[in-house]
């Protein structure tokens, strides 16, 4: 067994094929484009991440510079960038204890606190759903434009059965390494609210040939260092693909120097997943369902566990105060578990010191120093997950 969270867990070797060889059509892009607008109501423009979908939804609203976006006080620095580039600045809503995702009565309080709040935006934690009934009501009581945010939830089904992406003004889609639509790079706006769809054509700079072509190779490099990684040539490949940059890295801490259209090659795979998506919401599902029954409960949330159901289950999460133990345990094992969404109420930890947060989310901080997630992709079988939850459970007895 060799289990990794992310290193291209989404993909198989049909993937890694079609990413070296699909030609760069822009009728792949018109496709997407359509596809995207039919099933979430709106205009749809294709970028090459979730974060200059996110800077391009709020460039839209006018806003005067420096204006309050409202986030879940657990999010990635993606999501800060998004809002920084756009001339914004952040307001960090801590969580619900029990979710991953911060209540409509925490939305209310940081409204009193802050009413010059003019943007909230919901992600739908690891796909967990938030309570969208209410914090929709309240955004339109507070005339605040609601953005949902389905880098982790494209397939989430709310409370009221609605789908994730069909109640806010804008949608933002991230289609990067590891999310539940994974083209190794991609974004997209959704621009539902009519008001805001008059637009004259926006000006996207073309995408460098040689980050497509870094993006192409991400699922052969990832396929080779996962499947011989027992030998240890994997590890190898790993270090020196990273040193000489040629391993495609979803997250930097620099400026994207301007916004990019999506070529046609990546909307191509992109779309394929969305045509297959419930068998990928059925595997998860399934996945964590002998997490659930198979791990001890006290490592769970009851709250999570309830929602299974109407989550993406993108990831599983378990929660340890002594986590990195954990981790280390588990490596014995060949599971590979230390990539951690989320480590630091605005992950990865290394970044959090460069944005905003002073310890504004104490919750947060609780819980992302616990938090350990679990792989539920298409590259791990119900067997292996018992054999995890097996593993976890011995751990827990030495403790
Ligand atoms: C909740 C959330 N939203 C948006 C993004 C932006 O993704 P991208 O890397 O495509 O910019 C991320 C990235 O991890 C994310 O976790």
């Amino acid at each position: 067994m060799n289990v990794f969270n992310s290193l291209g867990s989404n993909y198989n070797l049909q993937f890694v094929f079609k990413a070296l060889s699909t030609k760069n059509d822009s009728n792949h892009s018109a496709k997407l484009k359509s596809y995207l607008e039919n099933k979430y109501q709106g205009k749809a423009i294709l970028v090459y991440k979730g974060r200059e979908a996110l800077e391009l939804a709020l460039r839209l609203l006018n806003l005067p510079p420096g204006s309050q976006v409202a986030v879940n006080g657990l999010t990635c620095y993606a999501v800060y960038q998004g809002i920084i580039n756009a001339g914004h600045e952040p307001e960090y809503i801590d969580i619900d204890g029990s979710a991953l995702n911060f209540s409509p009565g925490e939305l209310k309080a940081k409204l009193k606190e802050n009413p010059t709040i003019k943007v909230l935006l919901v992600q739908n934690t690891l796909g967990y759903p938030c309570d969208i009934e209410k914090v929709a009501k309240i955004c339109k009581e507070n005339e605040i434009i609601l953005i949902e945010d389905l880098a982790h939830s494209v397939g989430t089904i709310y409370e009221n059965n609605q789908e994730a992406g069909t109640v806010g003004d804008f949608v933002i889609l991230s289609f990067s390494q590891d999310k539940m639509i994974d083209g190794v790079s991609g974004g997209a706006l959704i621009i539902r609210n009519q008001k805001y769809q008059n637009i004259k054509s926006i000006k996207l700079a073309e995408l460098p040939y040689k980050q497509q072509f870094i993006d192409r190779l991400y699922p052969l490099f990832t396929h080779i260092i996962r499947t011989t990684y027992r030998i240890k040539v994997g590890k190898v490949a790993h270090a020196v693909l990273k040193e000489v940059s040629l391993l495609s890295q979803p997250m930097s801490n620099q400026k994207l120097q301007l916004m990019y259209r999506l070529p046609g090659w990546y909307c191509r795979l992109i779309h394929a997943q969305f045509i297959d998506l419930q068998n990928n919401l059925s595997q998860r599902r399934h996945i964590v369902q002998v997490y659930v029954k198979n791990i001890n409960p006290k490592i769970l949330s009851k709250t999570l566990v309830g929602n299974v159901s109407r989550s993406t289950n993108l990831r599983f999460p378990i929660f340890v105060p002594n986590r990195s133990e954990l981790v280390k345990f588990l490596k014995k094992y060949k599971v590979y578990v230390s990539d951690i969404w989320y480590d630091a109420p605005v992950a990865p930890q290394g970044y959090t010191s460069l944005t905003n947060y002073r310890h504004q989310c104490p919750v947060s901080e609780r819980v992302s120093s616990q938090i350990l997630n679990l792989p539920t992709h298409r590259n791990i079988t119900a067997k292996e997950a018992r054999k995890i939850s097996e593993r976890i459970n011995e751990w827990l007895r030495l403790q």
